[in-house]
């Protein structure tokens, strides 16, 4: 944490942070096991304005479904659950810092669809944490920030692993394993991934809270998996150093595959997936809690990625044209 000099504050702050998509490892990293996700240019950008209200408004500009290649924008001023996890991140970085001054205006406008794995409640929350410590002269590390942004990411999630804001604070690639095991992958090339929503959107904590009720009851089952994965995403990371595309894209097929097995993918994210690949991905998957959602698909080339982007829009399928973000909350 690192004080500025003492002003009033008078004008807007803001800070925003990166969605992220996963490439391997999610469902199976909140039971223990490594996971490998990467920040992706689509931003949540928080402004804090100076209020005389004598209290913490909240607003937000979420788009809450994407038609075809237009963002619906829905004004959620009223929505009191997607509020909520706002507020407590607003109220958690006040008593971190202990600040008694809790009059405030903080307004999100978020470009990540909700609910379709790409990280939208942690960016938020992230970008969330860092523009109310800047509004309080204070710009908290990355670790205060992860750390604290676990309040309203538990409201939402229940008990999530911590990867998404890991990935939407630190930007980049990262491994992640719970409880907090963060590293930096560096490549000189990042993946050409393509993102592709199915259009169904659901809840993260109802998938997260079927996949460990499964894992209890199939503890041997579960053992094995795990153990794959584990060894699955060191192999992500070997192969995002090594510029080894054909192996990450076998690796994600298998992911997808594993995914499955435990039954969060959908027939028509296996759908998506198959087109992906039959258009030439050298791999894809699901990403994220799975049930709906968004897939990925890794492209060689330019030509390949718009083949692969024209097959999914035949599907439904809307595109978003991502790349790596390197700095995560600003
Ligand atoms: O909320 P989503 O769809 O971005 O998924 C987050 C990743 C999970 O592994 C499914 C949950 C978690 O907390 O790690």
């Amino acid at each position: 944490m690192r004080s500025f000099s003492p002003t009033t504050f008078t004008a807007t702050v803001s800070s925003r942070a990166p969605g992220k998509i996963i490439l391997s490892g999610e469902q199976f990293v909140v039971l223990g096991a490594p996971a490998v996700a990467m920040a992706v240019d689509l931003y949540s950008t928080i402004d804090v304005m100076p209020s005389q209200s004598g209290r913490i408004e909240v607003t937000a500009d979420i788009p809450l479904h994407l038609v075809g290649d237009a963002a619906k924008r829905s004004s959620v001023t009223k929505n009191q659950e997607l509020l909520e996890p706002l507020r407590l991140a607003v109220s958690a970085t006040l008593d971190h810092l202990a600040s008694k001054e809790r009059s405030m205006h903080v307004d999100a406008n978020c470009e990540i669809p909700i609910g379709a794995g790409l990280g939208s409640s942690a960016s938020t929350a992230v970008a969330t944490i860092s523009a109310v410590a800047k509004s309080r002269e204070t710009l908290l590390d990355r670790r205060e920030i992860f750390k604290l942004a676990f309040i309203p990411e538990n409201y939402l999630h229940g008990h999530p692993s911590g990867v998404d804001q890991a990935t939407c604070t630190y930007g980049g690639i990262i491994q992640f394993r719970k409880p907090s095991k963060i590293k930096a992958i560096n490549v000189k090339r990042p993946p050409m991934i393509l993102v592709c929503d199915s259009g169904v959107h659901r809840s993260t904590k109802a998938l997260v809270g079927s996949v460990v009720k499964r894992s209890r009851k199939q503890t041997d089952r579960f053992r094995t998996h795990l153990e794959e994965i584990t060894t699955l995403s060191n192999g992500v990371v070997k192969a995002l150093r090594d510029e080894d595309d054909n192996e990450l894209g076998s690796l994600m097929n298998r992911n997808h595959e594993l995914l499955r097995q435990i039954g969060v993918s959908t027939p028509r994210l296996d759908r998506l997936v198959a087109k992906a690949r039959k258009a030439g991905a050298l791999g894809a998957k699901l990403t994220g809690a799975g049930g709906g959602g968004c897939i990925i698909a890794l492209c060689a080339d330019k030509k390949i990625q718009s083949n692969i982007a024209r097959e999914l829009r035949r599907e439904g399928g809307t595109i978003y044209d991502v790349s790596l973000d390197k700095r995560g909350v600003l």
